[in-house]
């Protein structure tokens, strides 16, 4: 009774005591520490907390199976990477990983290695290419190489209310661990800032860009599973991140090729096209472990 000051949070911190999961009393006294720390150092007055009140709430109603706001709202606080970087330590060989981003979908199309998986997407021909590699530069065989990106206008299929996919596929490595497709040259483009998330990011005179980016997630029994991105050399973005997510050894150069020159694959496009070429090293599960994932 009468419970305030740090009497009322030790209360709270209290009131978990009973839970059967060590691990949730860990997690909710930790939540309601801060939480109460976070109000007491900024004075939260009570008009900010009905303001904060009714922006979650409207999170959790701009959200549905297409749009992932509270995901978005992880994304532009640094959350998502923060969780990121604790839940893949992994040896420096190892390909980074970065965030997943609210626009993959599950059962994706399968594609042959070379296949153009644009599908009429509006955009430059870009060939995308690589090998999937252990930490020891061996080829991994038969991973699945699952990746989605944007369109030349910024828009991922899912955004743009179409019967097929785009620039979205699964690949299967060949015993070099080699995977290759062509799709369109990524660019830069928004996260969805016509919703709560948005007006968080306009009232901090924050940006909303990406730098231009491929998505990868990579897996093949024994390894650690890898989402990650290659984004483009030179994008006027990769250090205005809206979501973070950047990392220098993600860089990847995207070469300009001239029409009628021939591309990797042998063909001769008859337009201009890219090429990128980037290399997915996979930790095995056991290195993920020794480097201290949980
Ligand atoms: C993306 O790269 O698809 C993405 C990531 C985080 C927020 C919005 C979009
Ligand atoms: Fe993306």
């Amino acid at each position: 009774m009468d419970l305030q000051g740090d009497d009322l949070t030790e209360a709270v911190v209290a009131s978990f005591g009973d839970s059967p999961s060590e691990r949730y009393q860990t997690v909710m006294s930790a939540l309601v520490r801060h939480l109460h720390a976070f109000a007491r150092e900024v004075e939260l007055t009570e008009d900010e907390y009905f303001t904060a009140i009714d922006f979650l709430t409207r999170t959790g109603q701009a959200s549905n199976e297409k749009r992932q706001e509270f995901v978005l709202l992880a994304d532009v606080l640094g959350l998502s990477m923060l969780t990121v970087g604790l839940g893949n330590r992994k040896p420096p060989e190892a390909t980074q990983s970065t965030v997943f981003g609210p626009f993959f979908v599950e059962g994706s199309p399968a594609a042959q290695l070379g296949d153009d998986i644009a599908n009429g997407a509006p955009g430059q021909p870009c060939f995308v290419s690589g090998r999937v590699l252990n930490t020891k530069g061996e080829p991994v065989a038969h991973a699945r190489v699952e990746t989605w990106q944007a369109d030349e206008d910024g828009y991922y299929d899912v955004q743009k209310d179409l019967d097929h996919p785009q620039n979205r596929a699964h690949l299967i490595t060949d015993a070099e661990g080699n995977y290759s497709f062509w799709s369109v040259r990524p660019v830069a483009y928004p996260i969805p800032h016509d919703g709560p998330v948005g007006e968080l990011l306009q009232a901090g005179g924050r940006g909303w860009m990406r730098p231009a980016h491929i998505h990868f997630m990579v897996t093949a029994p024994g390894y650690g599973r890898l989402i990650t991105h290659v984004f483009a050399a030179g994008d006027e973005y990769l250090d205005k991140d809206a979501v973070f997510g950047v990392k220098e050894s993600l860089i990847a150069e995207f070469t300009e090729h001239a029409a009628g020159t021939e591309a990797p694959d042998g063909s001769t496009p008859d337009r201009p096209y890219y090429t990128v070429n980037y290399d997915l090293v996979l930790a095995t599960v056991e290195e993920t472990r020794a480097s201290g994932d949980r």
